[in-house]
């Protein structure tokens, strides 16, 4: 064979391994990779002895083979991912330093200045979910309250999107309004491919006029939240839906241009005062009939992120009382966040703090014609003798026209000890009475009438609750026996002489 002579296969076959195998090498981390062995490669590279060093994602040579021209040149500083610059490398420069005097805000003061609130910003409104239509999650439920998330509403009516409809109780045991459950495929088909999103979390009160228990109601199901994620606090509601309640409690009239109608319009009943709503929630917004007739009537599904919802019609005060007691058997102070925001708002913290106090809300008519007077005198006697302070309030039919009342009453109530009222709704002003061991309501009934309702709110709140007819406290066997609804009583009896020693001995204890 003769030097010149062209290579033979075996040659040829020799230089092409020699190649392939000298590529592969000189390229062992790419090669690696491309063959899927990245995590080996990281380890084995940074210990072998051959020196070659691992370059991180930020390009530099991993901690251990850098060294003192490396931070020199490119800085050493804690990088990390997702980060487009250390926040501390970027001090930022104030105005009038530097060559061209140019002055910018480091990135640290910048989080400062514009912390991120997580807020959901414009974009966030639109959901395009394709075929992946969301699907409903139950959060809690008992008769009457519930809370659900991404519930949908479309046309008038709620869908609960599930493919497992047992997992969820009956519609008529959450609301009395028009709800119903859907597949996820009919939800694909009915609803479409997007929608729009209503962010946060919202209350709702089905009912056409909420009940007067409507916030504490709420409060109960979704404080209970708190307790169980044993989170520090709840994110606020971000609205109050009423879907039945008008904005005005009377019906639209059309103005006779001769004769205007100048009569100022009431805004309807949300069950609890409109300052309180403003006080304890200042950031909620309420949503009437009118508001949600418009998400109603477009052509768009919306999701409702987290819904919690109230109806009374179908917990009835069976289903409230069983509510509250169960929030009061996992929380001792779950309505102490609402009462003390009351409270910080109205009460100017002073000496006369140690003094207890009684408050007695009237309301003209309902105790019987002496009676009133001579409860007042008979409890401004007692202030008097025993150092008790005694504050007379009205409660007036409408809080809605009687606003500046509102807060004169709150403030007496706030800082009592005992509230005494005749039956009816009034006696829920004690809900914000003063916690102590004295802490009592006293509810006067109409001869022949008794109810539990108010009893099991007290209960539920830690407050006592004595219920009182004409001369003698009702025992619990009189209430079931006499248990009507709870009406307001009118021209009703009452001894003062006794009711005011009951009084008294409360305030001892
Ligand atoms: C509930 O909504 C459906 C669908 O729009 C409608 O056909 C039905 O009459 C509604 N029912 C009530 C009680 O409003
Ligand atoms: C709520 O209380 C007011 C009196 O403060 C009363 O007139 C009204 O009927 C009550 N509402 C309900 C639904 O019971």
């Amino acid at each position: 064979m003769r030097w010149l002579s062209p290579p033979n296969r075996r040659e040829i076959a020799l230089i092409l391994f020699c190649a392939t195998v000298f590529t592969f090498a000189y390229n062992l981390q790419h090669s690696l990779r491309y063959i899927g062995l990245e995590a080996l490669v990281t380890r084995h590279v940074e210990f072998s002895p051959s020196g070659l060093n691992h370059i991180e994602k930020d390009g530099r040579k991993s901690p251990r083979y850098r060294d003192q021209l490396d931070d020199l040149i490119i800085g050493n500083y804690e990088w990390k991912d997702g980060e487009v610059l250390n926040a501390n490398l970027d001090p930022g420069q104030a105005l009038g330093v530097g060559r061209h005097s140019a002055m910018w805000v480091g990135k640290q003061e910048q989080d400062r200045l514009w912390p991120s609130t997580g807020e959901p910003g414009v974009s966030a409104g639109f959901w395009r979910w394709n075929t992946n239509v969301p699907r409903t999650k139950l959060v809690k439920h008992v008769p009457g309250y519930t809370i659900l998330d991404q519930v949908i509403a479309f046309k008038g009516v709620v869908y609960i999107v599930t493919d497992n409809p047992d997992t969820f109780p009956d519609a008529e045991s959450m609301t009395t309004d028009n709800w119903t459950g859907i597949s996820s495929e009919d939800a694909l088909t009915l609803l479409g491919r997007y929608g729009g999103v209503i962010h946060g979390v919202s209350w709702m009160c089905t009912e056409h006029v909420p009940q007067n228990t409507t916030l504490l109601s709420l409060w109960s199901i979704y404080s209970s939240l708190k307790i169980e994620s044993g989170e520090d606090s709840l994110p606020p509601p971000a609205r109050l839906i009423l879907p039945r309640t008008s904005v005005f409690e009377d019906s639209d009239k059309i103005n006779d241009e001769k004769k205007p109608n100048l009569a100022r319009r009431l805004r309807s009943s949300t069950g609890f005062h409109p300052f309180l709503a403003k006080v304890v929630f200042p950031h909620m917004g309420i949503m009437y009939k009118e508001d949600w007739a418009d998400f109603q009537e477009m052509e768009v599904p919306y999701v409702i992120q987290r819904l919690v919802i109230a109806d009374y019609q179908v917990s009835g005060p069976n289903g409230l009382s069983e509510l509250l007691l169960k929030a009061a058997s996992s929380s001792r102070n779950w309505w102490e966040p609402i009462r003390q925001r009351l409270a910080s708002f109205l009460q100017e913290r002073g000496d006369e703090l140690d003094r207890k106090a009684v408050t007695y809300v009237y309301r003209h008519g309902a105790l019987s014609g002496q009676a009133h007077e001579s409860l007042v005198q008979a409890l401004a006697q007692m202030g008097n003798d025993r150092g008790v302070d005694l504050f007379l309030v009205e409660a007036a039919d409408g809080d809605r026209k009687n606003n500046m009342q509102w807060g004169e009453r709150m403030a007496a109530v706030v800082r009592s000890n005992v509230l005494i009222s005749v039956q009816g709704p009034d006696v829920l002003n004690g809900l914000f009475l003063e916690p102590s061991p004295q802490t009592t309501i006293v509810e006067i009934f109409s001869p022949d009438t008794a109810s539990r309702e108010h009893e099991s709110i007290a209960k539920a709140l830690g407050i006592k609750y004595i219920a009182w007819s004409n001369n003698h406290q009702l025992s619990s066997k009189e209430i079931s026996y006499m248990e009507q609804t709870q009406e307001q009583g009118y021209d009703v009896p009452v001894d003062t002489g006794t009711v005011v020693d009951a009084i008294w001995r409360t305030l001892q204890r």
